[in-house]
């Protein structure tokens, strides 16, 4: 199976994207909604709960797994990356080749948790790509609770927006890298605040296909994977919250059955 975990059910925008791509494939999810928000702990603590939840999506049967959590891909990957051997793909990758690709000026825009824009992983893998592009970033704390409470079009989330986008058009950002599994849900309402011309980037989509060019390439380990007619994609949470449950709807535009694993992580 193809394993994907995030700190809640906000990575489940990038699990739809991969089911619209690979529809084939059979995917285990595991959104961690009892340590929910990962976004405002530390790199160590980040990095405890990664190693725990890859274990649990390898004990499902994961042979390759996808970091959809923006929090934990910048201070959880590379030491994932060392410590199992199997594939690993995460959502900052993707985001930057894009932003490389897409950026006219060399003016970039990231948004993120405070974990995400505090550990400085966007800036250096974009400037590591072109250090002669400009990287401006900005951490938007409040965007996850207020998806998570369901007020994508409020005024006050406008508001809000405003003022954390303000800086970056100060700066007049060309491209805008939407670093948070939550911030797809809110990509009208950035688009419309920052710009037309600003190119907003959500990397979900680079990932899935970046995902798919890989099993092409790797049929032997495609072949391993389990399949769709093998049983349906089981999507596990360490919490189960109306909240939750709302998100997970509106993401998949169906209900989703969110399946209770306790204990991971209790000692
Ligand atoms: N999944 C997190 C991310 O993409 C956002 C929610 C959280 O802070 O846990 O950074």
């Amino acid at each position: 199976m193809i394993g994907i975990f995030d700190s809640g059910v906000g990575g489940m925008t990038v699990a739809w994207a991969i089911e619209q791509v690979l529809p084939d494939y059979r995917l285990v999810y595991f959104g961690d909604l009892a340590r929910t928000p990962y976004g405002t702990k530390s790199p160590a603590t980040i990095a405890r709960y990664s190693f725990q939840n890859v274990d649990f999506l390898l004990e499902q049967g994961a042979k390759l797994l996808v970091i959809a959590c923006n929090s934990a891909a910048s201070v959880a990957a590379a030491k994932l990356r060392s410590a199992y051997a199997l594939p690993l793909f995460e959502v900052i990758g993707p985001a930057v080749k894009e932003a490389v690709r897409l950026s006219p000026k060399g003016r970039v825009g990231v948004i993120g948790t405070r974990a995400t824009i505090r550990s400085g992983v966007y800036e250096r893998l974009i400037k590591g790509k072109r250090a002669d592009f400009l990287v401006f970033s900005t951490p938007c704390p409040l965007l996850v609770p207020l998806v998570e409470e369901g007020w994508l079009n409020q005024r006050e989330t406008k508001m809000i927006l405003r003022r954390y986008l303000a800086p970056l058009q100060q700066q007049q950002v060309d491209t805008l890298v939407l670093g948070c599994t939550h911030y797809p849900m809110l990509k009208k309402s950035i688009q419309h605040r920052i710009g037309r011309r600003v190119k907003v980037i959500d990397s979900s989509w680079a990932l899935a296909a970046e995902l798919r060019d890989f099993l092409a390439i790797n049929p032997q380990l495609a072949s391993s994977l389990s399949r769709r007619a093998e049983g349906e994609n089981l999507y596990y949470v360490s919490d189960i919250t109306a909240a939750a449950a709302l998100v997970a709807r509106r993401i998949f535009g169906r209900p989703i059955e969110l399946r209770l694993v306790a204990g991971i992580g209790d000692f």
